[in-house]
């Protein structure tokens, strides 16, 4: 193979990087903005990630492998931004209001927060609802995208409480 059809090549896969990118954002630009999800900037996650920088990560993630398993990879994206809008600091909630289930309640919590402000279908529906398995045992996804998200959200989990993300 001679060098300039390596240069297309590599042409070819920055600008199909590119192109997806630019779906990526604009199929979540207004969840992005919304001054209620925007809110999310002020409580800590995990390491040193806040909740919306959490959500922004398993968006991202959540959209690349969908895409690459031509799932559906905009609805995978909306609700990866929106799993973990239960609006609260997780690390001192539970003193402050004795509710000591985070792990088990706050997908229904932020699925009924995402509900106020956004219009969810099935597939978003399923992901926010059933991200949390096996932590919830009975509350297991039913698309192939809330299985996607199941991963993806263990995932940057860990590499953010490792600082790789
Ligand atoms: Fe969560
Ligand atoms: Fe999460």
């Amino acid at each position: 193979m001679d060098i300039r059809k390596i240069y297309r090549k590599l042409l070819a896969g920055k600008r199909c990087r590119l192109k997806w990118s630019r779906q990526f954002h604009s199929s979540i630009k207004d969840i992005l903005t919304h001054p209620t999800v925007r809110s999310m900037k002020q409580f800590p996650h995990h390491g040193k990630t806040n909740c919306y920088d959490h959500c922004r990560h398993v968006a991202y993630f959540n959209y690349k492998w969908c895409r690459a398993l031509n799932l559906d990879c905009r609805s995978a994206a909306r609700a990866g931004m929106l799993h973990d809008l239960f609006l609260y600091d997780w690390h001192t909630h539970g003193k402050e209001t004795g509710e000591k289930l985070h792990g088990l309640t706050h997908p229904a919590t932020a699925l009924r927060n995402a509900r106020r402000h956004f219009k969810l279908n099935q597939i978003e529906t399923d992901i926010i609802l059933n991200h949390m398995w096996p932590v919830t045992l009975l509350h297991i996804p039913k698309t192939r995208e809330g299985w996607i998200i199941v991963i993806a959200d263990k995932y940057c989990g860990l590499l953010e409480t490792l600082r790789f993300l």
